[in-house]
């Protein structure tokens, strides 16, 4: 429901500044969620800037919609990936265009949602049209699979050993709820009076198999220099380590004048080509002390900034 929609919007300042949104703009807002970057992007290329948004999250989508109500005839908002957004966006039609990657709060906090330790089914679809659950992927994959999976995409360190106990543990019961999951965690890796939940790493993990974060983050980070305009900006927030470092690495591959084949850098092999990004942020930018005092969870967040060429 669009009404009980609650997330605080992370580094705006940063992100306005970046994009510097002015009169007769045009951007894009890949993750939409509750509306508030848009919100903020929209009013500041008032009367006659506009925004293309889109968000897997049925719920985000309608909430945003219903925020950005009064600028009605300067938007579109669409369900859906933004790693398709250069399926509908004009090719070189936007100044700007945000990715605010991850999950909301309003998504971490619904137990349904099943993002959160809290008594819930094993879902994490952010689009509930997909048919693959977090329970579908637990209750199927290889122990192989599933260590992969625990250490790739959550850096977690007993992946091999959490895998085969889900493994032996579904031969008695299917996983349907977060619990019986964190559970299982608990019961292999006590807390012993640390603050973090054990299952962090595997949730996290989970999360991002399910909805294939990377491929999508891949597809997006394309899809944006098809979008932009010659000028143009990028501006993403990242949350986790291995999607900062995806926007690292193409950011830093895109601004060379040269290419190189092989995965080695060979001087004597570079071929030359014109540079497609300039970086504008040497080094992510980090939120403001005040800002994770207020909001604790912008404290991960980090921002990089980049134009097209
Ligand atoms: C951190 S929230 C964005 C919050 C938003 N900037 C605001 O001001 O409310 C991330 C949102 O991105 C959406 N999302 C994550 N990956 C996505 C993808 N590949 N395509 C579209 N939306 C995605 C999630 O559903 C979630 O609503």
């Amino acid at each position: 429901m669009a009404s009980d929609f609650v997330h605080k919007p992370v580094m705006m300042a940063e992100v306005l500044e970046a994009l510097k949104p002015t009169p007769g703009g045009c951007y894009a807002d890949g993750t939409a969620g509750g509306g508030g970057h848009a919100e903020a992007i929209l009013a500041a290329s008032s009367p006659n800037g506009w925004l293309y948004g889109c968000d897997r999250d049925g719920d985000a989508v309608e909430a945003a919609k219903q925020r950005l109500d009064r600028f009605g005839g300067r938007f579109e908002i669409r369900r859906g990936n933004f790693g398709e957004l250069a399926d509908w966006v004009p090719a070189g039609s936007c100044d700007g265009l945000l990715l605010d990657l991850g999950v909301s709060s309003a998504q971490l906090d619904k137990p349904e949602r099943g993002f959160s330790f809290r008594e819930g089914p094993l879902d994490m679809r952010m689009d509930r049209r997909q048919v693959l659950t977090a329970a579908d992927l637990l209750n199927s994959a290889s122990d192989e699979e599933l260590a992969r999976i625990f250490w790739e995409f959550g850096g977690e360190l007993q992946s091999r050993r959490f895998a085969r106990a889900v493994v032996r543990d579904r031969e008695r019961h299917r996983f349907e709820t977060t619990r019986q999951l964190a559970e299982l965690i608990e019961r292999l890796a006590p807390r012993y009076g640390k603050k973090t939940h054990p299952a962090t790493k595997v949730f996290q993990a989970l999360r991002i198999a399910v909805n294939d974060e990377i491929g999508s983050l891949k597809l997006g980070l394309e899809g944006a220099l098809r979008i932009l305009m010659p000028g143009g900006r990028l501006a993403v927030i990242s949350f986790l380590s291995f999607d900062a470092r995806i926007v690292k690495d193409l950011g830093r591959a895109r601004a060379r004048d040269y290419t190189f084949t092989g995965g080695v850098d060979v001087p004597e092999l570079r071929q030359p080509r014109a540079p497609e990004l300039k970086l504008i942020t040497r080094k992510s930018v980090k939120p403001s002390e005040a800002e994770v005092v207020e909001n604790p969870r912008s404290r991960s967040a980090q921002l990089r900034v980049m134009e097209k060429i």
